[in-house]
């Protein structure tokens, strides 16, 4: 069965792929389907083309390369209904049946949503966007009509947006966007879109409808930096940069990129524990290494630090406190808020030695980037961060701005 937009009628010319599932009885054991579907797809790949890949989602399948088409070839069960699936990708034909069925007349305006959402940054269900899918913008012009009906109805949205087309919902959902599957009722469609990318697609709905142009319709450029262009940015803003690089996990960027996130912000809770103020992190998944990156308001830090005491009410605890500073020389214990505060010597005084230090070790950096970590990880500053493969990435660091605004300034620039 062909699914996906190629079925429906809703492919936008670009970079996606042709979606063909293989639907096997319910009643074959799950070890068969992922070994003989498997093999079945990878034999019928063969016969086209000799780059495919085996990869996973929650399930096995395979990846080919056809006439530079990326075509998935999907096993999966062919269950009676949705609420009989035995995973998410038999879920997959019941969208094309329905889709196909009901999306009749409003194919363009699905087309026009999604180069919209596409343009303004806001396109895909991935880890790294946290955006709109396809099924999910066939699914809200379904609800509303069409594009236009779409965003005057987005342009008052807020968060806990409920929309339930068959009315049907029962399970309650705390995602900022709730759009009830009409083919299972116990799944949210948006769950991967991010507070910021809905408040993004609203405020793209509102400036469209105040001022309509071809260029909510323009795909970004990124413009990389050169490294001499990124010693101007820092010697003009005096802020400081670090990044941190080790190799690229050797899994799936589903994996790799929620990991990537969650060690962006335990290693700024480490470098704020240690008194460096961070002012911006983020990170980015290359093919062979990753980076995550940290301007710094300060870097350089004296050699004495604050350290917090048990309150004087702990009698126990409190005279042992003293008692441990009894020879000290530097200031304290004194009483402030009535627990003990000691002066003690500062263990990092440079982020660079932070940053290079087993502590980073200590952190809750994810399992895969942790075992990276392990092998090697290199620590840069100031332009040296610069990168040929991270150069629009670094662009990026320093010209964060809403997709409206992004597209006003670049409408206004080209009159
Ligand atoms: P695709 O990601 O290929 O989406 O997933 P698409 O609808 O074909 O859109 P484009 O044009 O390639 O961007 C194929 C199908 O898998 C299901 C949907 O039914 C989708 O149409 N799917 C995919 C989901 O239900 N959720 C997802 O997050 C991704
Ligand atoms: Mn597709």
């Amino acid at each position: 069965m062909v699914v996906g937009s190629i079925a429906r009628d809703t492919w936008v010319k670009g970079d996606r792929d042709l979606d063909v599932f293989m639907l096997f009885s319910p009643d074959l054991p799950r070890e068969t389907l992922e070994k003989e579907g498997l093999a079945l797809a990878r034999s019928i790949a063969r016969q086209f083309t000799d780059t495919l890949f085996e990869k996973y989602a929650e399930h096995p399948y395979i990846n080919a390369t056809i006439d530079s088409i990326d075509v998935d070839l999907v096993p999966c069960y062919n269950v009676k209904s949705a609420a009989h699936i035995q995973s998410a990708v038999d879920r997959t034909p019941f969208h094309t049946r329905y889709i196909t069925e009901k999306i009749n007349g409003l194919t363009d305006d699905v087309l026009l949503l999604k180069r919209f959402a596409k343009a303004g940054g806001i396109y895909g269900s991935d880890q790294m966007t946290e955006g709109f899918s396809g099924y999910l913008c066939e699914l809200l012009v379904l609800h509303y009509g069409g594009f236009t009906q779409l965003l005057e109805a987005a342009s008052g949205w807020g968060p806990h947006q409920k929309i339930d087309i068959e009315r049907h919902g029962a399970k309650e959902f705390s995602e900022p966007l709730v759009v009830i599957d009409p083919v299972d009722p116990r799944r949210n469609v948006a769950a991967a879109v991010s507070i910021d990318r809905m408040a993004e697609f609203v405020e793209l709905a509102r400036g469209y409808r105040e001022a309509p142009s071809e260029a909510f319709f323009e795909l970004p450029v990124v413009t990389p930096v050169s490294k001499d262009e990124l010693a101007a940015i820092l010697a003009s803003r005096g802020t400081s940069l670090y990044a941190v690089t080790f190799a690229t996990p050797p899994f799936i960027d589903e994996i790799v990129v929620p990991q990537l996130r969650r060690s962006t912000g335990a290693v700024s809770d480490l470098l704020t524990r240690n008194g460096f103020v961070v002012h911006h992190a983020h990170y980015q998944m290359g093919k062979e290494r990753c980076m995550l990156l940290f301007e710094l308001l300060t870097d350089e830090l004296p050699p004495i630090r604050r350290h917090e005491g048990p309150p004087v009410w702990n009698r126990t605890n409190a005279e042992k406190f003293r008692e441990k500073y009894r020879d000290a020389t530097l200031p304290g214990p004194f009483v402030e808020n009535g627990r003990y505060v000691m002066e003690v010597p500062r263990e990092f005084r440079f982020a660079a030695d932070l940053l290079s230090s087993k502590e980073l070790l200590n952190v809750g950096v994810g399992r895969h980037v942790r075992a990276s970590f392990e092998k090697d990880w290199c620590v840069l500053e100031g332009a040296d961060c610069w990168d040929e493969a991270f150069a629009g990435f670094i662009a990026g660091f320093f010209s964060r701005c809403s997709p409206l605004v992004r597209i006003k300034r670049g409408s206004a620039g080209r009159k």
